[in-house]
C-alpha cells in the first residue's frame, strides 16, 4: 500500500521531539498516529515530565487561528429553544473546544472527543479545576472518549451542525494503517451531520491530494454526495495550511 510521504509533518513531529528528547516516541508518532495506545503515551508523557500543570496541547495552531472561520459557521438557530451542536472530532488537549464555548454567543452543546481516555481525562480534569464561562449560559461543554471510526452509535443521524477536525484526519492519513479509518470517520461524519451543517477540516495537506482523497472518499463509493470547499487559514513557520469545508449535498441523508 501506498503512503502519504509528508516531510513537514515529520519535521513538525521531529521539532516536537527534540523539544521533549522522546526520539521513541518521535519513531511511534511517525508511524502510528491512528492508534490509541500512542497518543496515550502521547499525553501522558507531555504532561507528566514537562510541566507540573496542565497546558493545552495545539496541533498546528489555536483558536485564535481560525475563529473567523468558526465563528460564522455557528449561525443561530431559528428556534428559540434550540442549541447548536458542535462535535471537536479527535480534540486531544486543544482549547479549541472550550473556546468555541466561550465565544458564542447563542446556546451551544459542545462535545469534544478523543480516542485516548488520557487526552480527555486531561482535559476533564483541567476544566474541573478551571472552568471556562460560556457566553450564554445555557451552553454545554463535554469532554468524552470515543473512536470517531464509530461516531454514528453515539450522535444521532443528522444531528450536529458543525464538526471541527484539527489534524486527527491528517494523522490517520499518514500513519501506516490509517488511510482506511480516515474514509470512515469522514462518511460517519456525513451521517450525523444536518443537511445544513459542515464538516470543516483544518490541515497543512496540499488541497490538489486533499480534494482528490475527499472527493474519491465521499463520491466514489456512492454512499455519500458532498460539496467540497477550501481557504487558506494563512502560513505559520513557513508552513501553509487550509480549511477544508463539506457540506452534505443530500438532505435525506
Ligand atoms: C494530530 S492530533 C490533533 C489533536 C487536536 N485536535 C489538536 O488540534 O491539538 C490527532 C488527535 O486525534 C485523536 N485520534 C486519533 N484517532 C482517533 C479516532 N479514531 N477517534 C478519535 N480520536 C482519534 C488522537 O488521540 C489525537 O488527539
Amino acid at each position: 500500500m501506498m503512503h502519504r510521504v509528508h516531510p513537514r509533518r515529520y519535521q513538525m513531529v521531529l521539532e516536537m521531539a527534540r523539544r521533549w528528547h522522546q526520539t521513541s516516541l518521535t519513531t511511534e508518532l511517525i508511524e502510528h498516529m491512528d492508534k490509541k495506545a500512542t497518543w496515550d503515551r502521547f499525553y501522558s508523557e507531555t504532561n507528566s515530565q514537562h510541566t507540573n500543570k496542565f497546558k493545552n496541547f495545539e496541533w498546528f495552531f489555536g483558536f485564535d487561528a481560525v475563529q473567523d472561520i468558526i465563528l460564522p459557521l455557528l449561525k443561530l438557530p431559528t428556534d428559540s429553544d434550540a442549541s447548536v451542536h458542535i462535535l471537536d472530532m479527535g480534540c486531544g488537549t486543544s482549547a479549541l473546544g472550550p473556546s468555541i464555548y466561550k465565544h458564542t454567543p447563542w446556546p451551544v452543546v459542545v462535545t469534544c472527543v478523543d480516542i485516548s481516555p488520557v487526552a480527555v481525562k486531561l482535559m476533564q480534569e483541567h476544566t474541573k479545576r478551571t472552568p471556562v464561562k460560556p457566553q450564554n449560559p445555557l451552553s454545554s461543554l463535554a469532554f468524552l472518549e470515543l473512536d470517531c471510526t464509530r461516531l454514528k452509535e453515539h450522535f444521532r443521524p443528522q444531528s450536529l451542525d458543525l464538526i471541527v477536525d484539527k489534524g486527527t484526519t491528517d494523522a490517520l492519513l499518514r500513519s501506516r494503517d490509517g488511510q482506511v479509518k480516515a474514509g470512515q470517520i469522514l462518511r460517519q461524519c456525513l451521517g450525523v451531520l444536518r443537511s445544513t451543517g459542515s464538516l470543516i477540516q483544518l490541515s497543512d495537506e496540499d488541497p490538489d491530494a486533499r480534494i482528490l482523497w475527499l472527493e474519491k472518499e465521499t463520491f466514489g463509493t456512492g454512499e455519500v454526495a458532498a460539496n467540497v470547499g477550501v481557504q487558506e487559514v494563512g502560513v505559520l513557520r513557513g508552513v501553509c495550511y487550509y480549511c477544508y469545508e463539506i457540506t452534505s449535498r443530500n438532505s435525506t441523508l
